[in-house]
């Protein structure tokens, strides 16, 4: 593959540890990829930051690179395994606490934004039409390639950390104009009301796509929330992590609808709730947020809880990123959620928190949410009003 002068030092180790251990995982993916050569890159968004996944391992790994690595561009975290302010409230233990704290404290010494978040574009981390980024996060990616624009593979964490500390991806797959070309025409032929309809859409394409870029049709109009739900889903449950809407996204211009044709209707959107979900009469735990909320539905959740109260026997979360959570308490959406019995947590989620055994069944809007925390406690997709409805007395 070919290298510049400037990349062919940092291999050398001319730069730092933390670059020439980079520049060996970027060349490393390029052969495996057929890369002909790196691509400098706007941001980057880092995953594998939950110390539930990373282990001792993970965290000794990030502290050999924050010797002497600091990122050259833009960097935001995902979410951890815990609130990094409000744990205790979590019920999260002192032990798991102080290693997630070492995992941050490494990653803020290579420079990188302790933003936390699965929505890092709401939070000053938004590429711009075009551009490379290289980021992990599954549902961010398939956000900023079909939303933006932008383009990126779906990095693991070691290889988007690599990149920041480069700011340089091998340059194959989404980032080449010919891989972005959709695959399978989706005819949509019903209303989709609420933002798990989306998700259920997601999943509906997800598991007939697979592996494929849709070219979606039959939608009038989508909101940022509609598009984040539908970005999370489609990817966990199949397809690549880029879709194209008629009308809706910017790429969707370039392209003709694919010969290849399917159709979701009605019946198949009702049809995923029932298969992402399972028989729950009372749930223990609602939990909002999966990809974190936006400041919109912050407000949708706060105005359904006004003057009401959350059962007893019910934990209400909802979880976004730390900044969003300081508007809602500026404008006074935290206190009226609160009040009502519900708490917002920020910095994490109901997936990469160490839950495991704290609830027995989950009611959420979340189609990702679904598929992640089914492993170990029932769960059930409702629309986010529905939700609320369920929680209150
Ligand atoms: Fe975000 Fe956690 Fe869902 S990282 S997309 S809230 S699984």
């Amino acid at each position: 593959m070919y290298l510049t002068k400037e990349e062919e030092r940092m291999l050398e180790g001319g730069e730092s540890y933390a670059v020439q251990k980079s520049m060996e995982i970027l060349v490393a993916l390029s052969k495996i990829y057929k890369a002909e050569r790196l691509v400098k890159v706007r941001s980057v968004q880092v995953a594998g930051v939950s110390y539930r996944n990373l282990g001792d391992a993970g965290l000794e790994y990030l502290n050999e690179l924050a010797k002497d690595g600091r990122v050259r561009v833009t960097t935001t975290l995902n979410p951890a395994g815990m609130d990094l302010e409000a744990w205790k409230k979590m019920g999260i233990s002192e032990e798991f606490a102080r290693k997630q704290e070492a995992v941050i404290n490494a990653f803020r010494k290579m420079g990188i934004e302790i933003s936390c978040t699965c929505t890092p574009f709401l939070v000053g981390n938004l590429p711009l039409y075009g551009e490379h980024v290289a980021w992990s996060e599954s549902s961010a990616v398939t956000y900023v390639n079909s939303v933006i624009g932008a383009k990126t593979n779906r990095e693991g964490g070691p290889s988007a950390l690599a990149a920041a500390l480069t700011g340089r991806t091998p340059l194959y797959g989404l980032h080449l104009e010919e891989e972005r070309k959709p695959d399978v025409h989706v005819k949509v032929k019903t209303k989709l009301k609420y933002s798990s309809d989306w998700g259920a859409l997601g999943y509906c394409v997800g598991k007939r796509v697979q592996n494929m870029i849709p070219y979606i049709t039959g939608v009038e109009h989508a909101s940022l929330e509609n598009l984040k739900a539908l970005a999370a889903s489609i990817v966990t449950y199949g397809s690549k992590p880029l879709f194209h809407i008629e009308g809706i996204t910017p790429e969707s211009e370039k392209y003709e609808k694919p010969k290849e044709r399917i159709e979701i209707e009605e019946k198949d959107i009702r049809n995923a709730y029932k298969q992402m979900s399972d028989e729950i009469e009372t749930p223990d735990f609602i939990s909002l947020g999966c990809p974190h909320s936006s400041i919109e539905e912050i407000a949708e959740i706060a105005k359904l809880l006004e003057r009401r109260r959350i059962k007893r026997g019910i934990k209400f979360w909802v979880v976004t990123a730390r900044s969003t959570k300081k508007r809602s308490d500026e404008l006074g959406y935290t206190q009226t959620i609160e009040n009502a019995g519900g708490k917002i947590f920020c910095d994490t989620c109901m997936v990469v928190a160490p839950l495991r055994g704290k609830f027995k069944s989950m009611l959420t809007n979340s189609a990702k949410a679904c598929y992640y925390c089914r492993s170990w406690m029932r769960v059930k997709l409702a629309s986010l009003k529905n939700c609320v409805e369920a929680a209150v007395e």
